[in-house]
């Protein structure tokens, strides 16, 4: 009986998806694309991958970019600590007159922003080296293949993953192995509705057999998000738009906002707390909701903007144009930013 291995790369051969990232094996792009592939679809990271080697092509020119600038192609990608990290990562390694990633998961492991999946898909898929790379797709396929029943909420069932995983490594097939699990997890065998049927595992997977494939991976139940309430100020003088840059620590670090503020007040009060600060403006208008759903936290947003008859001090007065090619607002806000970008407010 064939197994698991050569029924993955067999499989994995004949169906896998025509990716950029796929047309080399330059350690630097593989990082790049695994980074943005984190936390985002393999459709929204196509273009992005794209634009980004384009702009940078070597580790050198992301070392150099500047933040702002950086950040810019990042936009819409969220978590940008990743890229940050990516730039501090490249500096470390320009300063030691690399153009590469390192080639041991040793040294992977020392730079900022890789932990053992990234230098175990940069190991595998770039220096096709006998390396692992653990993430949802390979849980929930060896969980379900295997019926494993140890929650992958604890640290110690990555190492049992680890072992299995090293138990069953093809020969010199290690780039095609990693990459067959994410392309079976992400066509076959997916979180809802896996297509057993035509599955390469279906006759000794454990959770088909059984018909328990829900249940694999075995995970504890997620933690409540937190709920903040948020008012968005979208403060118009002229033609300008105030932003503020948020402080380099935690959520949205370093990128653009519109300001804003734990909403404690109701809609009528905007305009005496207005009053009371001696801010002359000619009118407050309610544009609407908006929610954004962050790793811990959901945002309520509710919009208001301001007219003013003087620009505040301490923002960054910009125009739309600057909005469109130079500052990162996140898309926690891309409520507001479309509606100005489409001339709502
Ligand atoms: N998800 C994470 N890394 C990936 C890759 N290299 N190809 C496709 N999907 C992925």
């Amino acid at each position: 009986m064939d197994n698991i291995a050569d029924l993955l790369i067999n499989w994995y051969q004949k169906n896998k998806r025509d990716l950029p990232w796929r047309k080399t094996n330059n350690s630097y792009y593989i990082w790049i694309s695994e980074i943005m592939l984190q936390q985002t679809r393999v459709e929204t990271v196509k273009e992005y991958y794209k634009k980004f080697i384009n702009r940078l092509p070597t580790l050198k020119d992301l070392a150099n970019i500047n933040e702002d600038e950086l950040l810019k192609l990042w936009e819409g990608l969220g978590y940008y600590s990743r890229v940050k990290n990516m730039q501090k990562t490249a500096i470390i390694l320009t300063n030691q007159e690399k153009e590469q990633l390192p080639d041991t998961e040793k040294e992977l492991l020392s730079l900022p922003g890789i932990g053992k999946y990234t230098a175990g898909a940069i190991l595998s898929i770039a220096y096709n080296k006998p390396c692992v790379a653990i993430d949802g797709n390979v849980y929930r396929i060896l969980g379900r293949y295997y019926g494993i029943e140890d929650s992958i909420s604890k640290n110690s069932t990555y190492q049992k993953y680890e072992a299995i995983i090293k138990s069953i490594l093809p020969l010199n097939k290690y780039s095609d192995f990693t990459q067959s699990f994410m392309d079976l997890g992400s066509a076959i065998c997916t979180p809802n509705s896996p297509k057993c049927v035509i599955c390469p595992l279906n006759q000794q997977c454990f959770a088909k057999r059984e018909n328990r494939q829900k249940e694999f991976p075995v995970k504890e139940k997620k933690k409540e998000k937190k709920i903040e309430e948020r008012n968005v100020y979208i403060l118009r003088y002229k033609d300008k738009i105030a932003i503020q840059k948020r402080n380099n620590q935690g959520l949205l670090a370093s990128l653009y906002e519109f300001p804003n503020e734990e909403n404690t007040c109701i809609e009528t009060d905007i305009e005496n707390k207005l009053i009371e600060k001696q801010i002359n403006y000619y009118s407050v208008k309610n544009i609407g909701k908006s929610k954004h759903i962050f790793s811990h936290v959901i945002w309520y947003m509710q919009g208001y903007a301001i007219f003013l008859k003087k620009p505040l001090k301490n923002y960054c007065w910009v125009t739309k144009e600057e909005i469109i090619n130079k500052y990162t607002l996140p898309s926690a806000f891309s409520y507001f930013t479309n509606l100005l970008l489409q001339n709502k407010i």
